[in-house]
């Protein structure tokens, strides 16, 4: 496994620390080499909160059901968008890209991503969330398969019993993705600041499960195709939960370096796995951190 193997190491870029797999610095690179147009869009995420999803349906609105040129030549099915994973295969056929817009995704954290560059040439924005109780709950069940978390170096980042494994979590001790010791919200409030922005389109995990169809139509408003009803139908049922997850079971699970991207997909798992001590220590954390912005979660 090239990605999430035993002896991998977090890695430090500007005060980030990143799990295995992620090639921050070559993302930077990315920024600089890749050409970007108007026609570009960065669908930017925190880990488990409806990027594949997102991306799923971008697609969908698209393409249909036809592969574009990055999948066929793409070995990790679900890492071809990212710009941080898989890098150094990517970039040379990135270059080569016909199909006419280019769908990217990122987990970076806002100030490692190049915004000045998508913005000036007119790339548009989706930025995700989802309520931090839920995301959790995925996070932990998507990385128990990655025979990192259990190496020497990671075992005590990523406990084995489900109390614990949260609270190393909650307290910011995985490393996973922002400054030590920070996490999720902190992430969120870097990008929020773009939410009023031209070109941005923030999406929310919990409203999309609630009204698809409204959803849906404004992603396909925000990147310029008007879908008549029945498109609009088809593109909610291609990219249903169920759907998504029958179509990627028809591929190797080995392209995806074991990573699971649909498990429930619902709204309030966290209720049959958080402590209420837990469950009222994300609360804390919403108000310190997001309590001066209009966000407010949905948990069911
Ligand atoms: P759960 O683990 O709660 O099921 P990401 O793509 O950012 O890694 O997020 C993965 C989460 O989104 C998983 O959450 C996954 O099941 C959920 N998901 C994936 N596709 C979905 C879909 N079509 N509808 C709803 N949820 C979806």
């Amino acid at each position: 496994k090239i990605l999430f193997g035993e002896g991998a190491l977090p890695k430090e870029v500007d005060g980030y620390l990143f799990p295995p797999g992620f090639e921050p610095d070559s993302a930077k690179v990315a920024y600089d080499q890749i050409e970007i147009n108007e026609d570009d869009i960065l669908i930017a995420t925190y880990p488990k909160t409806g990027t594949t999803w997102v991306v799923g349906i971008v697609h969908q609105i698209l393409y249909g059901d036809n592969p574009t040129d990055l999948e066929k030549y793409s070995t990790l099915q679900f890492f071809f968008h990212y710009l941080e994973f898989g890098a150094v295969c990517k970039y040379d056929v990135w270059k080569k890209l016909s199909f006419p817009r280019q769908v990217f995704a990122t987990h970076l954290p806002e100030p490692l991503v190049n915004m000045k560059k998508f913005k000036a040439n007119g790339a548009k924005l989706i930025y995700v969330i989802r309520n931090p109780k839920d995301q959790a709950v995925s996070w932990r069940h998507f990385v128990k398969n990655f025979a990192y978390t259990k190496s020497e170096f990671w075992k005590p980042f990523f406990p084995e019993d489900e109390k614990e494994f949260y609270d190393v979590y909650l307290a910011g001790n995985q490393h996973a993705f922002a400054k030590k010791r920070k996490g999720y919200l902190e992430c969120i409030k870097e990008w929020y600041k773009h939410k009023n922005d031209e070109n941005v389109l923030f999406l929310v995990y919990e409203e999309m499960k609630k009204n698809p169809h409204i959803e849906i139509k404004k992603i396909a408003d925000f990147i310029g195709k008007s879908l008549t009803d029945e498109q609009l139908n088809n593109v909610v049922e291609k990219t249903s939960f169920a759907s998504m997850k029958k179509e990627s079971e028809k591929t190797a699970p080995d392209n995806n370096e074991g990573a699971q991207f649909f498990r429930k997909g619902q709204i309030g798992d966290w209720k049959n796995h958080l402590t209420v001590a837990q469950s009222e220590l994300i609360d804390r954390k919403v108000k310190e951190i997001l309590g001066d912005t209009d966000i407010e979660f949905i948990y069911e």
